[in-house]
């Protein structure tokens, strides 16, 4: 098979997805902190509020702390908040000043802010206002061309969600703007969560990161038997295995569109529906090297809608498009 070329395109589709959010403002390229702040001053602010009133009740959850509960049924693609940053810190700083020093700068900045606004990022995580924004706060690129645009932004209500290693959410940032979208439907009384890792790392290696956040995982996932975290295990190293396996396929082994199929079973039965635009991607993209257009199309309209949710609707829009052109093309060649 000559697929190769296809499936660099695939590869080429979620790149450029995922480095949407960074290119950003590439045109207003500057290399300065002024400049920085021109660009953020740049970005529009939220056109949309919250949702009204919020489908969640913040309660004290044994052995967590604070927790965001759902107080209704939340449907998959619901956004369930949507905030621009309280803090924005240059990343480099941020990393490189004495510590003493940053923390008298981070103080100050910190007593410039309202105080509602002070007193919900006070009562972040960390035992100091560096580990609040090291733990809590997301990163963010507002210039890709730019090393310096590297910054973390503070939301502190975000940070209230506690983590699972397999979310109901998902959360992006576009320009300023932080979104966080329901993954799966989620019931009255389910706790909401983000994932502050990576999910498809092994349970150990799980354990010693989330250790940064000075809490062993009992998470949806880490708490079930182990018989069903050893099964975990397994489907996550499966994952591993059919990824490698379906890139060595594709440069000229025995490929198969049962691969792709398995790939998003794997993603499904694992629960990790934050990730699984990729497997959608990849399935449509081998449907449509046999020709199986009904099939490339039914996993193309999945793939972008994962991939907006993802990454916001530019992204869905990138790899529609794309998946659209590639669809089209394959029919010729493959018959
Ligand atoms: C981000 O900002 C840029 C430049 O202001 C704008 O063109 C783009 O539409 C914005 N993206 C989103 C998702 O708001
Ligand atoms: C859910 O909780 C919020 C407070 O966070 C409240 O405003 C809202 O009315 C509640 N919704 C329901 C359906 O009880
Ligand atoms: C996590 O578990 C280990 C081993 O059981 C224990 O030594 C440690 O104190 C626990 N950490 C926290 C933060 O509870």
């Amino acid at each position: 098979m000559r697929s190769t070329a296809l499936w660099s395109a695939i590869s080429a589709t979620l790149i450029s997805a995922s480095s949407l959010r960074q290119t950003i403002s590439k045109s207003q390229r500057r290399g300065s902190t002024p400049g920085n702040i021109d660009i953020l001053n740049s970005f529009a602010a939220l056109t949309k509020p919250n949702s009204e009133p919020p489908p969640f009740e913040v309660r004290e959850i044994p052995g967590k702390g604070i927790g965001l509960i759902a107080n209704r049924t939340i449907q998959r693609g619901e956004i369930v908040m949507q905030y621009t940053p309280t803090l924005v810190v240059q990343l480099g700083p941020h990393i490189d000043l004495p510590a003493s020093d940053r923390e008298a700068f981070y103080q100050d900045a910190v007593n410039q802010l309202p105080t509602a606004r002070r007193e919900v990022f006070v009562a972040q995580y960390g035992k100091d206002i560096y580990t609040k924004i090291d733990r809590n706060a997301f990163r963010m690129f507002i210039n890709g061309q730019n090393p310096y645009s590297g910054h973390l932004d503070a939301f502190p209500e975000v940070s209230r969600l506690n983590h699972d290693c397999r979310p109901n959410l998902n959360s992006r940032i576009e320009n300023i703007t932080h979104t966080t979208t329901a993954v799966r439907s989620i019931s009255p009384g389910e706790e909401l969560t983000i994932s502050y890792i990576d999910g498809l790392l092994p349970p150990h290696s799980r354990q010693e990161r989330l250790a940064d956040w000075g809490f062993n995982c009992t998470c949806s996932l880490c708490s079930s038997p182990p018989s069903e975290v050893a099964a975990s295990d397994a489907r996550i190293r499966a994952i591993k295995d059919l990824e490698e396996e379906l890139d060595k396929a594709v440069g000229g082994g025995d490929l198969t569109t049962e691969m792709g199929e398995r790939l998003v079973r794997l993603f499904k039965e694992e629960r990790l529906e934050t990730y699984i635009g990729h497997a959608y991607t990849k399935a449509a993209l081998i449907y449509a090297m046999f020709g199986v257009e009904a099939k490339a199309r039914e996993y193309a309209g999945l793939a972008a809608d994962a991939m907006a949710m993802d990454l916001g609707e530019e992204a869905g829009d990138v790899v529609a498009t794309s998946m659209r052109e590639l669809a089209e093309r394959p029919g010729q060649h493959w018959a």
